[in-house]
């Protein structure tokens, strides 16, 4: 029997974010390495099987971290995934945490974001022959995809916060603590580097999308000590606990 997903099989993909190289227990897995109008993606697709149901699965900042978010190829990303066939998306995110419930370790599913970043090719409509599209983006997260994540969670056992607003920065750097005092008054409850295009190219493709925002660290000037500088040290060792818990989440969502 072939296994091998085509283009209308794919039950769902996941971009995985810093921490996140590969997702664990995917059966019959295959590296596909696709090219797209827009370029290569930042890695291999790894398809597979979880449950019985096909699945894709992509590094966003590539399998070695090559890529910094603002040099991420997001439109290569979601069109690779697109091409596949996968039409629910979830992007897995590294954040920091602004809001006093989102502290280091904490998984949340935002439903709100308020793109702060720039230069970023952000639009397929850029090139030639593409349609011009003003995509509806009042609620960017897919409230059905939020809905069925938070019930996984809920089976799977996995404690989730339900919201929240996600800040996506331009990065590398992180910010200054004026920076994120701003983002808090501005109404984000997280903030990031990888949110945007993303979410926005997704519903442009038509796609589903959601997201699992992993707690790293505390934004800057926020949490118990305010003043103590974010090393990155505390990031990997955050994120390397709390990602264990997001192919649970997944592995609930497939198996529901
Ligand atoms: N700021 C921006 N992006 C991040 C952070 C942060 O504090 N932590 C993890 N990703």
């Amino acid at each position: 029997m072939n296994t091998s997903p085509s283009p209308s099989n794919i039950s769902l993909a996941i971009i995985g974010g810093t921490g996140v190289y590969a997702f664990p227990g995917l059966e019959r897995a295959r590296r596909q390495e696709i090219t797209t109008h827009w370029g290569a993606p930042s890695s291999p697709i790894v398809t597979g099987e979880v449950a019985g149901k096909h699945v894709a699965f992509l590094a966003r900042h590539g399998e070695s971290h090559a890529f910094a978010p603002h040099h991420i190829n997001y439109r290569a990303n979601i069109d690779a995934l697109h091409g596949l066939g996968a039409r629910r998306v979830i992007g897995v995110n590294a954040v920091g945490g602004i809001r006093d419930d989102m502290g280091p370790r904490v998984l949340a599913i935002p439903d709100q974001l308020i793109d702060y970043t720039s230069g970023r090719a952000s639009s397929f409509c850029d090139a030639d022959g593409e349609a011009v599209l003003h995509i509806e983006f009042g609620e960017p997260y897919t409230a059905s995809l939020r809905r069925d994540l938070l019930d996984a969670a809920q089976r799977g056992g996995v404690a989730v916060v339900d919201g929240g607003c996600y800040g996506a920065t331009q990065g590398p750097r992180l910010e200054t603590r004026a920076e994120i005092a701003r983002m808090r008054r501005d109404g984000c409850d997280l903030v990031g580097m990888t949110g945007m295009p993303e979410a926005a190219l997704a519903r442009e493709r038509g796609m589903d999308y959601a997201c699992i925002a992993v707690v790293a660290n505390w934004a800057a000037g926020c949490g118990p000590d305010p003043e103590a500088p974010i090393s990155l040290e505390e990031i990997h060792a955050h994120l390397a606990a709390a990602t264990r818990r997001v192919p649970e989440i997944v592995n609930a969502l497939l198996a529901g």
